[in-house]
């Protein structure tokens, strides 16, 4: 029997866990490495320069310590900018995450979307790019959150984060109040890792039903269509949680739902 794969999943702090429980889904054979860089939270506060020079480098680390089979780069605001300097320079097999405006604008019937992500994600090329080749004609409206990231991680390590401060980050999504509802917004695209993280939250005060539109299950059948094989087998390794701010973590029995049941070590 093959030995299990080691899969890394890397983000700027826990958002990528969102990414990474849909993976364990679909392994839940693996081995599962994941890395918070927190010493560097949050991404969507620097530079595009400062952000190729401090992945770019640390994943070449990682890569030499932890020798995965798999790197998923489980943050739009790096994957944006840091996917082919990592293809250059390393060979393992990388899956980024980007935002997915192409199956939210095919989806959309009141042909506007939004497409909510960090600061950095909406002002890159990258995503200006996107929405020019798959827009498909639909009316697509950036909005840039400087601190939903943060709330996230505050409201999973369980500190009470207010509902006017998340309601205050999502209105801009809304174009078209006071409109019929076939000219409002009925889509958005959530371009952060972190936000699924509200998902609850963010349904309950969002002004009008619309549809979220997660990639974690598209990155989940990606990783898993380049991993080959069923894997069956179980994993006794368990699963790891690394912070690059080297701060102990008192979190494990919160994240156990997002690692399938496993306490990360
Ligand atoms: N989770 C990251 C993303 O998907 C960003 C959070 C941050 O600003 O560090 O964009």
């Amino acid at each position: 029997m093959s030995v299990p794969p080691t899969i890394l999943v890397f983000d700027s702090g826990l958002g990528g866990l969102t990414v990474l429980r849909e993976i364990v889904r679909a392994r839940p054979d693996a081995h599962y490495v994941y890395v918070a860089d927190d010493a560097f939270f949050p991404y969507g506060h620097h530079g595009e320069d400062q952000i190729i020079a401090r992945v770019v480098p640390l994943i070449g680390e990682l890569i030499a310590a932890h020798r995965p089979d798999l790197v998923v780069i489980a943050c739009n605001t790096a994957s944006t900018l840091v996917m082919s300097h990592l293809r250059e320079r390393y060979e393992v097999p990388f899956v980024g995450t980007v935002p997915a405006i192409k199956p939210a604008c095919a989806g959309s019937t009141t042909r506007r979307v939004s497409v909510l992500g960090t600061r950095g994600t909406v002002k890159r090329e990258y995503t200006r790019a996107l929405i020019r080749d798959f827009a498909q004609g639909c009316e697509v409206t950036l909005v840039g959150s400087a601190d939903l990231a943060a709330l996230a991680e505050a409201a999973l390590s369980g500190e009470d984060v207010s509902d006017d401060l998340i309601a205050a980050e999502l209105a801009p999504c809304f174009v078209g109040a006071g409109a019929s509802t076939a000219m409002r917004t009925d889509t958005i695209v959530l371009a952060c890792t972190h936000y699924p993280l509200l998902m609850d939250r963010l349904v309950k005060l969002a002004p009008w039903p619309v549809a979220w539109i997660d990639p974690a299950p598209a990155i989940a059948r990606r990783v898993a269509d380049l991993l080959k094989g069923p894997g069956r087998r179980a994993d006794h390794a368990g699963a790891e949680i690394v912070f690059t701010s080297r701060k102990p973590h008192t979190l494990s029995e919160a994240l156990m739902p997002f690692f399938g049941g496993r306490i990360p070590a």
